[in-house]
């Protein structure tokens, strides 16, 4: 399902409503929300405005778990940090419970960060999976740190791997497809014109997610929801 909103403020509102019928769906059905959180520029205006008062006091934070989809290997202190970000903008607002925030722990090895939170994923999760998992698309098309002819885009078994990106030297950790489409609400969130012409491609056919690793997404036994604004959307408001 899509929907396309006017702007970058619509969809941070839109984004924020969603977030939170999902957890108090979750939290009402089964006591508790496990959800997966994108980095990039495009969340931060949604994990903003959960901050607000008026906002975050529609949400339990004692029953939310709050998780990271992936991270790029640098430490807390440095701005590109995902966990960093979503400490600065939400949950050093919120009363999250500090152990109910699970970060990757960029401070070990890549391989050995993936392995850490593969761990804590899985005990957190048991046989549970993830209720709501926000991502984000990249102008290549990736998603997550799922990027484009990278192994992780295939990976069958593992649920959080680490990658290196050669072009940004940096390495990533992220949440592999098998987790990431156990998800029971996949919700991608797209904002700008330079996103148009990729988002047309991941939406259509044909259907290569190696290129296009966005394409990999498709929840087994849930929902998958678009949030675009009109710029991403594009003249042909992306196929709809
Ligand atoms: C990260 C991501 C990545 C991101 C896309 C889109 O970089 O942290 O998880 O997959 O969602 O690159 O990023 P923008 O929202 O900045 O366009």
């Amino acid at each position: 399902m899509m929907e396309v909103v006017d702007d970058a403020t619509a969809l941070a509102q839109r984004a924020t409503a969603r977030f939170v019928s999902s957890v108090r769906r979750a939290t009402a059905e089964r006591g508790r929300c496990v959800v997966l959180l994108s980095g990039g520029t495009t969340p931060r205006a949604t994990y903003a405005r959960l901050a607000k008062p008026e906002i975050a006091s529609q949400i339990d934070w004692s029953r939310l778990h709050l998780c990271f989809g992936d991270e790029r290997c640098v430490p807390v202190t440095d701005p590109r940090n995902t966990f960093r970000m979503v400490r600065e903008v939400l949950t050093s607002h919120v009363p999250l419970p500090d152990e109910q925030l699970y970060r990757i722990r960029t401070e070990l090895t890549p391989a050995d960060a993936a392995l850490d939170y593969e761990q804590t994923l899985r005990a957190l999760l048991g046989t549970d999976r993830p209720d709501l998992v926000f991502l984000g698309l990249g102008d290549d098309g990736h998603t997550a740190s799922l990027f484009p002819g990278h192994a992780p885009v295939r990976e069958l078994v593992r649920w959080v791997v680490a990658d290196e990106l050669a072009e940004q030297s940096m390495w990533r950790v992220t949440v592999t497809p098998p987790l990431l489409n156990a998800a029971r609400e996949v919700v991608f969130l797209v904002s700008g014109a330079g996103k148009s012409s990729v988002l047309q491609s991941v939406l259509q056919p044909p259907r290569d997610p190696d290129s296009l690793p966005a394409q990999v997404i498709r929840p087994t036994n849930g929902r998958l929801e678009w949030i675009v604004d009109r710029a991403a959307a594009g003249p042909g408001g992306a196929g709809k």
